[in-house]
């Protein structure tokens, strides 16, 4: 299920007490889903680190600066100022194979968009906001909340929309094999 919210005051609400949440407790907001196993192990645990330290490093706020990283989180609450939010949920009672239909659900969602001359944001992070979107946007406890999405047009002023990610190389995630 999605949901776009055309009221902009409402969707306001929404944002606010998601910001509110988020200060209230901004290390214990858990998601409703595991995002990732505890200690996150390698390789990805160094790949992840290296994407936040690049992320960072463009938006120039430092590891050590939590003020800052605070509120680039509160962005993510208010959609980056999109004029599109889009939540995204799924009946809990599917099973694990249904998250590769949704990855490419959310997938076919952002290339339309690209197609139409629009940029997104996927967002994870709006599925720690469980409780305020269930309470705003009356969703029903049998379905989970999955990620949110900003849609609209990229701000291409901002570092970290010009962000060169390093991608690995083809043979360090491919295994080919000679007939
Ligand atoms: C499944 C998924 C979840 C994501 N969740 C978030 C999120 O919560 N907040 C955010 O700012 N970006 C999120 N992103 C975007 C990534 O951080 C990154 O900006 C994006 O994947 C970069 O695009 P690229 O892979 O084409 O370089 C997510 C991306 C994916 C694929």
């Amino acid at each position: 299920m999605a949901l776009l919210h055309r009221d902009r005051r409402a969707r306001d609400r929404l944002a606010d007490a998601a910001v509110e949440a988020y200060r209230a407790d901004p290390e214990h907001l858990a998601p409703e889903y595991r995002f990732f196993p505890q200690p996150l192990h390698e390789p990805y645990s160094a790949r992840f680190n290296a994407f936040r330290g690049q992320l960072g490093d463009a938006q120039g706020v430092p590891r050590s600066d939590k003020a800052g990283r605070r509120r680039d989180v509160e962005r993510q609450f208010r959609f980056f100022d999109a004029p599109i939010g889009l939540i995204f949920t799924m009946d809990r009672r599917l099973e694990w194979a249904s998250f590769i239909c949704y990855g490419c659900f959310l997938q076919n969602i952002m290339l339309a968009a690209r197609a139409r001359g629009l940029d997104t944001c996927p967002q994870q992070i709006w599925s720690l906001q469980y409780a305020v979107l269930r309470e705003h946007l009356d969703i029903p406890e049998g379905e989970m909340v999955v990620a949110g999405m900003s849609l609209g047009y990229a701000d291409d002023s901002l570092p970290e929309n010009n962000m060169a990610l390093r991608r690995l190389e083809l043979e360090e995630f491919v295994s080919v094999i000679e007939a």
